[in-house]
């Protein structure tokens, strides 16, 4: 911790800590926010931030927030490369809106009168400051920091600063960010749309937002139909292939998997369109053996149709064994193929409830559903399978559950 000299009233000279309070739903928390709190850092020499996520209520938004947890598991997330960055959960383990003054106060109370805090905010928040509750022991006791866009409400914000300098003595830094211009309801909405979000947050987050599907539904959720993502050209020309190759109850499985594949993509933010050309192809040489069937069938993708894009090749490939650090568009192949609504066997439906809400969990049960049922029988697991499964393990932080059953999902005559 750095800590900087400066007068006290009686000229006597006194270790003074700056500390940058930045409080905020961060739902999610994105570049425009570390943006703004690294820029206050610099500026105005503080020793540290201190990021603060606000306890959210769970029925105020357009869209389902991510809970409190997730939200300051992702907080922490995207600070933890910055050392003069940290996280409280002060705010949100209190599972009620917290006032600024008490949050200020109590932080104050921790960190000593050796301590200067600098209340981090943007111009909309403190247009309305003098509204807060308890604004004047806020504006008499704390130094602001007010990031803003140029040009956006300057005289009124010019105002307000003016008229709490005044009134108040309060510490005022105005800050200019171009780059403040990223919101995080911009983000939810880009999510729920299916529009990529890359480069407006940390791709850590994104990762994590899509493996928990946060923010894929709207609070009046409208989940498009598989009818509603339209047809490439490509998947025009490999699905008369198909008519012409498949016996009916596989080509059935096959549209089966698409339309499942497509549900997936919309639900866990994944590229429908890859989605569904995937699922196309992914049995179109199922005749010639359990495992050789997929690498077959992405060989044939590569070589007659071009496609050089390496996710849906893997997708393709490893759809029937799985494997370790499976992409999204893996994972989608694969579980569609476990569950589209052909398919009927013991424990398809624990699948069919986990694939809801939890992309990975579904997929590991499914991978034990399939090992199980290989090791009662005899056979050997493709150790490709296994490692699948522990990786799935690992990241999910357990074993998966579902009903015994005899069958399993790649025997089912599809
Ligand atoms: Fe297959
Ligand atoms: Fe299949």
């Amino acid at each position: 911790m750095i800590w900087q000299s400066v007068k006290n009233k009686d000229n006597s000279e006194i270790a003074m800590r700056r500390i940058g309070i930045f409080g905020g739903s961060f739902d999610p928390i994105h570049y425009g926010h570390l943006h703004l709190a690294e820029e206050a850092r610099c500026t105005e020499k503080l020793d540290q931030v201190l990021f603060m996520p606000a306890w959210v209520s769970p029925f105020k938004q357009e869209s389902l927030p991510a809970d409190q947890e997730d939200r300051l598991h992702m907080v922490r997330m995207a600070v933890s490369a910055n050392a003069a960055f940290s996280v409280s959960d002060m705010e949100i383990r209190q599972g009620v809106v917290s006032y600024t003054a008490d949050t200020l106060r109590r932080c104050q109370e921790m960190m000593g009168e050796e301590t200067r805090l600098y209340f981090i905010t943007g111009t909309d928040a403190f247009l309305n400051i003098e509204t807060w509750d308890r604004s004047e022991e806020l504006l008499r006791n704390y130094s602001f920091i007010v990031g803003s866009r140029p040009g956006y409400r300057q005289d009124d914000l010019d105002q307000v600063i003016r008229r709490v300098r005044e009134i108040y003595g309060t510490d005022v830094r105005k800050m200019e960010i171009p780059q403040l211009d990223i919101s995080s309801s911009g983000i939810r909405q880009r999510i729920r749309d299916g529009k990529p979000v890359r480069y407006l947050l940390p791709d850590s987050l994104i990762d994590y937002i899509h493996k928990k599907g946060l923010y894929a539904q709207s609070a009046a959720e409208h989940v498009p139909e598989a009818s509603e993502i339209p047809m490439r050209a490509i998947d025009k020309a490999i699905d008369e292939v198909i008519r012409g190759r498949l016996k009916p109850s596989r080509l059935a499985h096959t549209y089966g998997v698409a339309d499942e594949a497509v549900k997936l993509a919309l639900r866990f933010c994944g590229n429908a369109c890859k989605a569904r050309t995937c699922a196309l192809f992914h049995d179109v040489f199922r005749e010639v053996g359990n495992l050789t069937h997929g690498p077959a069938a992405a060989e044939y993708m590569k070589r007659e149709f071009n496609i050089d894009d390496e996710d849906m090749l893997s997708a393709v490939r490893f759809h029937t064994t799985g494997r370790r650090g499976m992409s999204l568009l893996e994972k989608i192949i694969f579980l569609a193929d476990a569950i589209e609504p052909n398919r009927s066997y013991p424990g398809v439906d624990g699948i069919r409830l986990a694939a809801k809400c939890d992309l990975d969990k579904a997929c590991l049960l499914s991978l034990e559903h399939t090992m199980r049922y290989l090791a009662q029988g005899g056979q050997e697991i493709d150790p490709q399978t296994k490692e699948a499964a522990a990786d799935l393990r690992e990241k999910t932080g357990g074993e998966g559950r579902f009903d015994e059953g005899k069958e399993s999902p790649w025997t089912t005559g599809k």
